[in-house]
């Protein structure tokens, strides 16, 4: 008898951006005529910077000539984009991570689910209070959670991140194995500085614990004090794993192209205590799992790292970031209490009622998609996310909506 993985039962019906959408077109259908402006999923408009096209352009021609065409790559990712990761990405920034320690993948999201697969299933898991969903329901699916009662999961250790704590989460006060961080920080938009990460590095070294830190929108980084890979704090390599992704800086989500950084230095532990490096399982895991990014889509990443790709990728997410400026502006001057928007493309807005009964209102009164701040969990109750990812002309129009209702 074929049986199903019963973890799957625990989860919520399903996930929070389907939901999202599910409801959007429903109000859609009944309501054919209402324009709807959409600041909720972080899913960029902008289309792709030139030297992206350009490269792309290039690559396909040479996918079609015999002498130049390429069939399986290195599962990894090919050495022309690593080499240039490594170089720009880390040690222009001080932080020693070298191209072999970077594999290339389609996505931080299915990164960020699959790495829990190299891990025992009966580690203790903590995971921030709100959060992206996707650490949270690939552990329930994992089996390494309880059940689902009044908001949380049995056996998960949740970080809140409230207004109380600036959005920074504190040390848990017991043994962790796994931690997940996140900044600049989905949702809140919270930053953290050098001083804080180091905090966390130092625990999970007396922990012998692993920090899984998503690095997605590190590009929205404007405080150059700030640090943009956690591999700019000392020892990190020894207890990190770092995912990036070429989807919100250079326009990528829907064209795929992402990378997870595992230090050769980075360790877990095997039942008896005895270091176990987690290079080689990740690698192991990759190539066994994983056939490589397309040629032509890894060229077209590679691009951006060039003088032109730079100031292409810099104007467009200066772009974003004046959105979330008029964003953050409006909606405090609506006597909203904002975070985020500064270094980070997302507005953590302080609903003052239900976040689902706000979603509703802004849906149904404006035509405006936010993300109620209740599902990434039970401490993003009574908040709504807004995304700066959309036009310019289409964010100034959603704030004049919101204004009038308001
Ligand atoms: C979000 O809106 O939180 C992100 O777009 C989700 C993602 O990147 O998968």
């Amino acid at each position: 008898m074929i049986t199903t993985n019963e973890n799957y039962s625990k989860l919520q019906a399903s996930y929070l951006f389907s939901d999202i959408a599910k409801r959007v077109s429903r109000y859609q259908e009944s309501h054919p005529d209402q324009s709807i402006i959409k600041l909720g999923i972080g899913d960029v408009t902008m289309p792709l910077p030139q030297c992206c096209i350009e490269a792309f352009h290039h690559a396909v021609d040479e996918m079609g000539a015999e002498a130049s065409f390429r069939g399986y790559g290195p599962e990894q990712g090919y050495d022309f984009l690593r080499n240039v990761i490594a170089e720009h990405d880390f040690q222009s920034r001080g932080a020693d991570v070298e191209s072999d320690e970077i594999f290339i993948s389609d996505g931080a999201k299915c990164d960020s689910g699959n790495i829990q697969e190299i891990f025992s299933s009966d580690i203790t898991v903590a995971i921030p209070d709100p959060v992206y969903p996707v650490y949270l329901d690939t552990n329930v699916m994992a089996g390494r959670t309880g059940e689902y009662s009044d908001g949380r999961y049995q056996g998960i250790v949740y970080l809140d991140s409230t207004i109380e704590n600036d959005f920074l989460p504190a040390l848990p006060s017991q043994s962790v194995d796994l931690i997940y961080l996140c900044f600049p920080n989905n949702p809140t938009g919270s930053t953290i500085s050098k001083e804080g990460l180091a905090k966390w590095v130092d625990f999970a070294h007396q922990e012998k614990a692993l920090i899984l830190f998503d690095a997605a929108y590190e590009a929205f980084i404007k405080d150059d004090s700030l640090p943009k890979s956690i591999f700019e704090i000392p020892g990190a390599e020894e207890v990190a794993i770092e995912f990036r992704s070429f989807s919100k800086n250079a326009g990528f989500t829907g064209t795929r192209c992402a990378f997870t950084v595992v230090p050769k230095k980075c360790r877990a532990f095997d039942k008896n205590g005895n270091i176990e490096m987690l290079h080689p399982l990740w690698n192991r895991r990759h190539s066994t799992k994983f056939n490589g990014v397309s040629y032509p889509v890894q060229r077209a990443a590679a691009s951006i790292y060039t003088t032109e790709g730079k100031e292409q990728t810099r104007a467009l997410i200066d772009y974003y970031m004046k959105n979330a400026e008029v964003i953050r502006s409006e909606m405090s001057g609506l006597g909203y209490d904002c975070v985020g928007g500064d270094n980070s493309p997302y507005i953590w807005i302080s609903g003052k009622e239900d976040s689902w009964a706000f979603f509703d209102r802004l849906l149904n009164d404006a035509g405006v998609v936010c993300t109620p701040g209740a599902g990434f969990g039970k401490c993003g109750e009574g908040y709504i996310r807004l995304s700066a990812f959309n036009s310019y002309e289409n964010v100034t129009s959603a704030m004049e909506r919101i204004k009038k209702i308001l």
